[in-house]
């Protein structure tokens, strides 16, 4: 820190999240000032189009520019990172860093990407990087893994951790919208990624998993390293037969150890959880991250994933928590981020035990059902339910026919499908959904 009285703030961003860091930061200066011991002012922004921020009526116009070498300069201490993107934004922050600024970031899509390198860099030049507001919006769910936690050996996490993908698979499956609609109304809510895609293909979801099972298991996890699958390709006819045999539907990101307990399953994709788990029960914007450990058990930390106010509230935790003078300390003495740690030994998801749902278009005539328990049979799969309906219109030759296993190898089930795909009975590439059961 300086050593000045006050702690100065300089930001790179006023959007949604910089909007709300600014309001926060202006309405409860006391009592920031109280808990922390100093004052906490912001003293710059730098944004691209200083125009539009100066007429935002969000700050004192006279803070904004658009020269980043101003966050060099000595009255600023921390640097909040809100601008998104990775590339112009790991620049912005490895010159703070070099600078000895300490860093406050919500950029997932940074950290995923470059996070050993950056808090290898913070390291180095005495400073740390915070990044609550990275995963999971409000919930505090960096802070209650590292520190809350910090006495387990994680076993799984799984978390719903998009929350733009979580509100339109409950506008669609509550209320009847369109995808198209719902995914409007996210964006016009400020919870979607500047680019929206992030959202829908699961990326978003997967940089969050890659930072928390980074700090969970100890090990260093980049974006690439998830197997990662969005909602943008699911079947409405799916999403409906879940919710008759009592499942929901939810873009879940999972890291689970393997079962030797030297290797990470990691994923992000949609999976079917019952609607009377706490999992199931997460709806709209909301997110969560249930935590399996080995002492503690099962606990599910939850809350708003994302918008303006409870990611400013992360973001300004955060910024309170290095102007306290506690977090840097931490950073520095804690063995915590993953630039002091080896790569995750990543494991294949043929490996992965689990529940399926698979639905196969069948021609419907004697004997084809047969046919299809036989070929699951004969690769160790065994079904829990099987549901099939009539035919909707009397000319239609294939019918869905949906069925739920029991636990088996993903390898096994991979396998069955692509047998059954061969056969004459069925029609297309049958459709396979992970049925999750653990820590839900
Ligand atoms: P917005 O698009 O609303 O705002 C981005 C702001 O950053 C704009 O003011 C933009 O300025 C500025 N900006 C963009 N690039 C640069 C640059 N190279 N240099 C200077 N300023 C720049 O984004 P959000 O506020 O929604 O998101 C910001 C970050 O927070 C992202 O990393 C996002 O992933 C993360 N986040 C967002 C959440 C949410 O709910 N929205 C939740 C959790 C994390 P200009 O208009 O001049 O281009
Ligand atoms: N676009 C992100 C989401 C913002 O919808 O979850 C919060 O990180």
């Amino acid at each position: 820190m300086s050593g000045a009285d006050a702690v100065g703030v300089g930001m790179i961003g006023l959007g949604t999240v910089g909007g709300g860091v600014a309001q926060l930061l202006r309405e409860h200066a006391e009592l920031y000032a109280k808990r922390c011991g100093r004052r906490v002012e912001l003293r710059a922004v730098v944004v691209r189009n200083t125009e539009k921020a100066r007429s935002s009526g969000l700050i004192d116009a006279a803070l904004v520019g658009n020269d980043s070498t101003r966050l060099q300069q000595d009255d600023i201490d921390v640097v909040v990172e809100v601008a998104g993107g990775v590339d112009s934004a790991y620049a912005l922050v490895a010159d703070a860093l070099r600078a000895g600024k300490h860093v406050v970031t919500a950029n997932k899509a940074l950290l995923a990407a470059h996070g050993p390198e950056l808090f290898g860099l913070a390291r180095e030049h005495g400073a740390s990087v915070a990044f609550e507001a990275s995963c999971g919006g409000g919930i505090p769910c960096v802070t209650g893994l590292t520190f809350g936690l910090m006495s387990n050996a994680v076993r799984g996490l799984y978390g719903i951790l998009n929350g733009t993908c979580n509100y339109i698979l409950t506008e669609m499956t509550q209320k009847g919208r369109t995808y198209a609609e719902a995914l409007a109304d996210a964006k016009a809510k400020g919870y979607a990624e500047a680019d929206e895609t992030l959202d829908v293909s699961g990326a978003d979801a997967a940089q969050k998993l890659a930072v928390l099972a980074s700090l969970a298991f100890g090990v260093s996890v980049v974006g690439d390293d998830v197997s990662c699958e969005g909602i943008d390709n699911l079947d409405l006819a799916d999403v409906r037969f879940g919710a008759e045999l009592g499942y929901d539907i939810k873009l879940i990101a999972a890291a689970e150890c393997s079962a030797e307990g030297d290797g990470l399953f990691l994923s992000t994709r949609p999976c079917f959880v019952s609607a009377d788990t706490q999992l199931g029960q997460v709806h709209g914007a909301d997110n969560a991250l249930s935590v399996v450990g080995d002492a503690v058990g099962h606990v599910m930390l939850y809350g708003p994933g994302a918008g303006r106010g409870p990611t400013a509230s992360a973001v300004v935790s955060d910024v309170l928590n290095v102007a306290a003078g506690w977090y840097p300390q931490a950073f520095a003495a804690m063995g915590l981020t993953p630039d002091l740690h080896a790569p995750a030994d990543k494991r294949d998801s043929a490996d992965t035990v689990s529940r399926f749902y698979l639905r196969l278009e069948v021609k419907d005539v004697p004997g084809n059902f047969g046919r299809i328990t036989t070929t699951l049979g004969e690769h160790g799969i065994s079904l829990s339910a099987v549901m099939q309906h009539e035919r909707k219109h009397a000319g239609d030759a294939f019918v869905p026919v949906v069925v739920t296993t029991h636990a088996c190898r993903q390898g096994d089930l991979r396998a069955a499908s692509a047998e059954l795909k061969r056969l004459d009975a069925v029609a297309g590439t049958p459709v396979v959904i992970r049925v999750l059961d653990a820590g839900g």
